[in-house]
This record gives structure tokens, C-alpha cells and sequence, in this order.
């Protein structure tokens, strides 16, 4: 027997397969199979993490096994990535409606006051890329993820970090821990072309960063460990733009020139001996500098000591003071407790221990 709702039920049906088409020959959406691909490889490479002191921490446990879908995200998941990076950031597109616009009028004064600090016309707006969102301020995305990422961006400039990698006419390598959805890398490539980006993460976490990036950069050319055997992981690199690097075969990593290595946000939810085998990595490698966006620990983790302290054993760690209020709060919430805020903190290279 036939119905009336039948075929309309057909065309929706039919409208529903043509874009899912759409969606799936997207080059984004191909950069994802690409992607998964060498995650279920690096993942397949499987390092006991038990036996080689990897087990993430008690939050990045728990926070992994909510990844799971991402190993067989549909096309429509990938077209609207943004939408699911809330779990690394916490941000998502109903925080920024534009009915909001008490909210959105706090957001355009940060932006202000940090333009005020910023030299070196460092901003960029959030991209409007895989559902990107924000509030709309002179035409630009802004979300609290951007802000964060211009917050940086002017510290390493005040730290007198920024510019060196900026102008430079020879290729410097910035090596990144614990990139989330590779936001800041995005950031960062866009104002120094002129640099190898290298990103170490739990494998999952690139079907979110890598997929981003070679969705932003279609050229770009990349590295996933264990393409080719891992002593050859950095031979010519500086040919490449992206390497993805999963935390387990960090250590045992070692590219000949590091310029800085970066971390936000991370640290402070790592155990003391996982952040004591990044920086002393960082200082054994010789990289000059160390830079960082931390609480000294945060309040659930109770598996770490103090982020600032263990940097300070082989980097002179100095604070870039930034505005009165942490990167997640607007201006009028008050100035930060002096010992619960994030610190930008731009490390020196001890010259010795
Ligand atoms: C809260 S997210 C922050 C992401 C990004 N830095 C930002 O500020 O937008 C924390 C990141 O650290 C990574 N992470 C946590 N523990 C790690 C570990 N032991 N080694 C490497 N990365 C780790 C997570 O996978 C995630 O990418």
C-alpha cells in the first residue's frame, strides 16, 4: 500500500544522499580518510603505554574514550568539525548566538584591550573553515579559542620569541604538545610560513588537528610517524610543513634543530613525570626556548606537582604578564587570584644544570 508521505519521505531521502556525496567528496572530508588512515596505523604501532610510562593521566583517560566516533565520522561530521572540538576546548556554537549581545560587546573589548598590547598586528580571526563560529565583531569570527590564540601570539612577541620565526629567511622547526584541534598551529603557520610545525598527541587527536589543517592548507605537504622508518621521521624536513608525532615515540624523536617548543593548556593536565620527559626532551635537543600557558597545576589533577617549577629546572622561565584576567574570562570578571591563573611563561635554555 502506498501513502501520500512516501514520496516525500523518497525525496528527503534522496536530498539526504546527495549531500552526504557532496560532503564526502570534499576535499576536507577526503583529508579525514587520509588522516584515519595513519591514525589506525600509528595507533596499530602500538607502544605498551603501561610499560613505557605513557598512560595518559586520569582526565586524558577518561577524555579518549569519548573520541571514539571520530574513527567513523560521517561526512557531515567532518563538514561541521568545529562543532565537535567542544570536547578539547569547551567551546561550542550556541555560546555564541547572536542574540548574545552582552556577551558579544564583552569579547569586542578583550579584543580591544589586546590589540592595545599587540606591536605586531599579530590577529587573526577564527577561519570560517568545517563550521568555524564566533561572534561576529567588524566582520571577523571571534570566539574565546581566538582570543586565546592572540593572547600567545603577543606574548611570544613581548618575549621577544615571535619575530625570529616571522622574518626569517631560513626554515625553523616549532614543535608543539598537545595541539587539541591544531588551532594555534593553524595560527602560527599562517604568520610564519617559513616553519616545519611539528604536533605531538595521543594518535586520536589528529583525525581532529590534522584533519583541520590539511583542510586549511590543501598544499601543504606532511608527515605522519611511521610513513617511513622512524629514524628517517626528520630527514629533509625541512620540505615539510605538518608532522604528526604521537606522544609514545616523542622521546625517541629527535629532529636535528628544534627552535621552540610550545604547550597551552596541557601541561597543567599531565602527570610531573610526564612533563619532566617534554621539557628535558626540549632542553636535550637544545631548543632555545620553551614556552608556555599553564596553570601551575590544574584543580582535579592531583598527579602533578607545579608545571612552572619543573620547567624552571632546565629553563629560565620568564612571565609575560598579559591582561589582569585569564584567557577564558572577559575584563570584568575581576583580576586573577595570583596563584589560580594561566601564566604565559617564555622559558630560556638553562646553559647548564
Ligand atoms: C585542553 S587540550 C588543549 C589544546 C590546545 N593546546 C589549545 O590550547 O587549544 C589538551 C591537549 O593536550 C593533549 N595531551 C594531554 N595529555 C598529553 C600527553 N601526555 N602527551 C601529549 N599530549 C597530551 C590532549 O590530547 C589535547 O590535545
Amino acid at each position: 500500500m502506498t501513502t501520500g508521505a512516501e514520496p516525500k519521505a523518497d525525496l528527503a531521502e534522496k536530498e539526504l544522499q546527495r549531500r552526504l556525496q557532496v560532503a564526502r567528496d570534499a576535499h576536507a572530508y577526503q583529508a579525514y580518510l587520509r588522516v584515519r588512515r595513519h591514525v589506525i596505523a600509528q595507533l596499530a604501532l602500538g607502544h605498551n603505554r603501561r610499560s613505557s610510562g605513557h598512560v595518559p593521566s586520569d582526565y586524558w583517560s577518561g577524555e579518549l574514550s569519548r573520541f571514539d566516533y571520530m574513527l567513523d565520522a560521517s561526512p557531515l561530521v567532518i563538514a561541521q568539525l568545529r562543532h565537535h572540538t567542544h570536547n578539547l576546548t569547551g567551546l561550542l556554537p550556541q555560546h555564541y548566538r547572536v542574540s548574545l549581545d552582552t556577551k558579544r560587546q564583552q569579547f569586542a573589548e578583550k579584543l580591544e584591550a589586546l590589540r592595545d598590547l599587540d606591536q605586531a598586528d599579530l590577529w587573526l580571526p577564527e577561519a570560517p573553515l568545517l563550521g568555524g563560529f564566533g561572534f561576529e565583531i567588524d566582520g571577523e569570527l571571534v570566539n574565546i579559542d581566538t582570543l586565546k590564540f592572540y593572547e600567545v601570539l603577543v606574548a611570544l612577541h613581548s618575549g621577544a620569541v615571535l619575530a625570529e620565526f616571522r622574518d626569517s629567511t631560513e626554515r625553523r622547526l616549532v614543535w608543539e604538545i598537545g595541539a587539541g584541534w591544531g588551532g594555534f598551529a593553524y595560527q602560527l603557520k599562517t604568520l610564519c610560513p617559513n616553519v616545519t610545525y611539528v604536533i605531538t598527541d595521543f594518535p586520536e587527536l589528529f583525525l581532529f588537528s590534522a584533519t583541520y589543517l590539511l583542510a586549511a592548507f590543501p598544499e601543504a605537504r606532511v608527515r605522519f610517524y611511521g610513513e617511513v622508518p622512524a629514524g628517517e621521521t626528520f630527514d629533509n624536513w625541512q620540505e615539510f610543513d605538518f608532522v604528526f608525532l604521537p606522544d609514545t615515540f616523542h622521546a625517541e624523536s629527535k629532529p636535528e634543530q628544534v627552535d621552540l617548543m610550545l604547550n597551552m593548556v596541557s601541561f597543567q593536565e599531565m602527570t610531573t613525570q610526564q612533563v619532566h620527559a617534554y621539557v628535558r626532551h626540549a632542553y636535550e635537543l637544545e631548543c632555545p626556548y620553551l614556552y608556555s600557558l599553564n596553570r601551575d597545576r590544574s584543580h582535579h589533577n592531583r598527579e602533578l606537582s607545579n608545571v612552572r617549577s619543573i620547567i624552571g629546572e632546565y629553563y629560565w622561565p620568564h612571565e609575560v604578564k598579559m591582561l589582569p584576567v585569564s584567557y577564558p574570562k572577559m575584563l570584568d570578571a575581576g583580576a586573577d587570584l595570583p596563584k589560580s591563573g594561566y601564566k604565559h611563561v617564555v622559558g630560556w635554555r638553562r646553559v647548564r644544570l
